[in-house]
């Protein structure tokens, strides 16, 4: 029987799991961690609910009303760990140019000098669980496994929603099969006899990985990206730099399906940065003036693609869940979201309403009375008179893809879809017109690589100003962006040596505003027009008009019916002011000077040929 001693503790290692080297790290990390037991997670609805009660009894959760949200619960946070904390986020590889200058680097052995008193001793009086999932379809070549070390209940219980958890990944894992161990630690140790808090955290943290080696080690936050390790971490950082060195991507993309009248479907990847509305285009109910068509999810945040033999892109995704952005959502924007979160959910940092329910700003009419994210009451007169929120701005859900009406059939095929179209959407208030079509692979890398979008409330600190997202990845590329860059160009390259037809690349802003501060598109749902334009463009039925840096649809190419929006209008979600476009030709020069070292220089003679092109 695999059942080694630690320090006094019986690892109970079930027969089922087989895999010398995680039993041996297990080994390591209890003597390190020292935690008071350890639970190997089974996966099961039984130990998922067993959790959720001892989360309930600990204060950390509060129950829905069963009648209102079957199957759900609210938590609230520590005030403190509220976001990603991407200032605290680390990239340890061996040399500093391989995380290159948009991550922040230390030297390995010194991050492990450093995390080493940090993680000693750091589960004391806690339990361990051992959580072993799965990014991807159990079995699927695209997908790998995870095992997760975490002393957060309420971790393990997320976990089982995001990714495929339990019994059957040491099935897929074997004896000797790979997997990216993630350690997780809240860092709040419990002396004997001491009270535990209903969020544990600590206010020293670091989001660690060593691409190297590919491990993950985080410590002092419970939330969502920090904690929840195969998302952000895994699934984006350490998989970008498997990607990279074993020709594939993983991207920070939502996938969905859309079938046209005629039955064609297509598939369509769209990077937007956090809290751009990723969810929301992925869910999008066609309005009024497109009956017959439909978009079904595949994903709603990340996506990892793979070329198949016959020169295609194929795409899974690799989560199971989605931890959605709850404030601003309701049954206007997003239908099918709200649809979701009817039950079994996990609610963090909603408000919760005096009749057992959940509230968020946005979702609708304000209660007279509610408590608020951080349990103090609030009506709509507090909000006013001290614009205290009901909700936390990046107050989440976690629910089970399975929960979504239009979930697509193939989202859970091994094989994954093959992808048609990119989009790259960034949040600018001017500037960037509503889409633009890449006229090539390369413009297309351009277009994505120079993004640039306004800060929203998923990472700590300042919100609304501008920065270069090249991708929507600055703070989830695992290496150095400009390798990054020709990662990409590379793979375009290939590709088309093969003789394969690439996917379109373009470029939407669904965010300008009009001189009254307003947005002028009216997003959400009207996004299928836009969606039908590249649709078009794809089967030769739209022209487009060229630009300085793409193309972009008339006035006439878009099917209006159903919505009242004028020439006037459309002018100004696309208008291309030269002067503006001068400014920002100034800050992709800065982004490139930053980025100098191994910049491709593909993408500097595509800005010298829209700087050109402006000239003119
Ligand atoms: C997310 C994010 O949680 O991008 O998906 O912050
Ligand atoms: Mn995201």
């Amino acid at each position: 029987m695999n059942s080694p001693v630690m320090q006094g503790l019986n690892l109970d290692v079930p027969a089922y799991v087989k895999n010398a080297r995680l039993i041996a790290w297990v080994s390591d990390m209890v003597a390190l961690c020292k935690p008071e037991q350890v639970h190997w997670c089974d996966g099961s609805q039984d130990e998922y609910d067993r959790f959720c009660q001892q989360l309930v009894d600990a204060g950390t959760f509060r129950k829905l009303d069963p009648a209102k949200r079957p199957g759900s619960y609210l938590a609230w946070s520590d005030p403190s760990d509220v976001a990603r904390v991407e200032d605290r986020t680390y990239i340890c590889s061996q040399r500093q140019e391989d995380a290159g200058p948009t991550n922040n680097w230390t030297d390995p052995a010194a991050m492990r000098t450093t995390l080493q008193p940090l993680f000693d001793g750091c589960m004391r009086g806690r339990t361990m669980y051992v959580v072993p999932f799965s990014m991807g379809p159990l079995g699927s070549p695209i997908a790998h496994i995870g095992i997760e070390l975490s002393d957060s209940p309420y971790v393990a219980v997320n976990m089982r929603i995001m990714t495929r958890m339990g019994r059957a990944v040491y099935d897929v894992l074997g004896v000797e099969g790979e997997f990216v161990p993630c350690v997780h630690t809240v860092g709040a140790p419990l002396e004997r006899g001491q009270k535990d808090v209903a969020w544990p955290c600590n206010t020293t943290k670091y989001i660690v990985h060593y691409p190297e080696t590919r491990e993950i080690w985080s410590y002092g936050s419970g939330y969502g990206g920090n904690a929840l390790l195969g998302k952000k971490c895994f699934a984006l950082r350490i998989a970008s730099t498997m990607g990279r060195d074993e020709g594939w991507l993983a991207e920070h993309m939502l996938i969905l399906g859309v079938t046209t009248p005629a039955g064609k479907k297509y598939h369509v990847a769209a990077a937007f940065p956090s809290a751009c509305g990723k969810t929301n285009f992925a869910m999008l109910i066609p309005p009024k003036g497109f009956e017959g068509w439909q978009v079904t999810t595949i994903g709603d945040d990340i996506a990892w693609i793979k070329p198949g033999a016959d020169g295609k892109l194929y795409a899974i995704n690799p989560e199971a869940g989605y931890f959605g952005v709850a404030p601003g959502t309701n049954s206007l924007t997003n239908p099918n979201c709200m649809a979701s979160l009817d039950k079994n959910v996990i609610f963090t940092n909603v408000a919760l309403t005096d009749d057992g329910d959940v509230w968020w700003e946005g979702m609708g009419e304000a209660p007279a009375h509610c408590t608020d994210w951080q349990g103090r009451d609030w009506t709509p007169e507090i909000g006013k008179q001290t614009g205290a929120k009901a909700a936390h701005p990046n107050a989440r859900f976690t629910v089970a893809a399975i929960n979504n009406p239009v979930l697509d059939a193939a989202w859970d095929d091994p094989r994954g879809v093959p992808i048609d179209a990119f989009i790259f959407g960034g949040r600018r208030s001017t500037t960037v017109p509503l889409v633009t079509e890449a006229r090539d692979w390369v413009e297309g890398v351009y277009m994505a690589a120079t993004m640039g979008s306004e800060t929203t409330a998923a990472a700590a600190g300042q919100q609304g100003v501008v920065r270069r997202d090249p991708f929507a990845m600055l703070p989830f590329t695992g290496y150095n962006m400009s390798d990054y860059f020709r990662h990409w160009l590379a793979l375009g390259k290939r590709l088309q040596n093969s003789g394969a037809h690439l996917p379109h690349i373009y470029t939407t802003n669904w965010f300008r505003k009009g001189a009254d501060g307003k947005f002028v598109w009216p997003g959400y749902g009207e996004n299928m027009r836009v969606l039908k334009w590249m649709i078009d463009r794809m089967e030769g039925k739209a022209q487009g008009a060229e630009h300085v840096f793409g193309l972009s649809p008339t006035y006439e190419e878009l099917n209006w019916e159903g919505l009242d929006f004028s020439r006037d209008q459309f002018d100004t979600v696309t208008r291309i002011d030269h002067a503006a476009w001068q400014q920002e030709l100034q800050l992709h020069e800065e982004l490139f000077q930053q980025l100098a070292y191994r910049l491709p220089q593909e993408l500097r003679d595509t800005k010298a040929k829209i700087a050109e092109r402006l000239g003119a």
